[in-house]
């Protein structure tokens, strides 16, 4: 039988509309390192590892946004990302996507929905 259950990340007011933060997964939701961006009232993350050379995507912490906010992009060689599917749409990796992680607001708090 799969049980679902979910770890608290952050608080959702810590992360600004517009927003992004790099983060490190708890261990036992796998230690990955990832990502949150904030648009809206709504929260998309993925794990921060680029489709074209596997490198991380951010430039300095916590920035994984282009200049005006509009899509995520790779500092490493510019690749740009739709936020809300993690799809490259421009760069060598076009049509390749990030991948997501299941993320959800409750009681103010970002939440990562675990699978085990
Ligand atoms: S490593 Fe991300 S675009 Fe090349």
């Amino acid at each position: 039988m799969r049980s679902d259950s979910k770890i608290n990340l952050f608080e959702f007011d810590a992360l600004p509309d517009g927003g992004s933060k790099g983060l490190t997964l708890p261990a036992e939701a796998g230690g990955s390192e990832c990502f949150v961006v904030r648009k809206g009232e709504r929260i998309f993350a993925y794990i921060n590892r680029c489709p074209h050379t596997g490198a991380p995507l951010d430039w300095s912490p916590d920035q994984f946004l282009d200049a005006d906010g509009s899509y995520i992009i790779c500092a490493m060689h510019g690749a740009l990302f739709e936020i809300e599917t993690g799809r490259c749409i421009y760069g060598p990796c076009v049509n390749h996507s990030l991948e997501p992680l299941s993320v959800s607001i409750a009681g103010g708090m970002i939440m990562l929905k675990k699978n085990g």
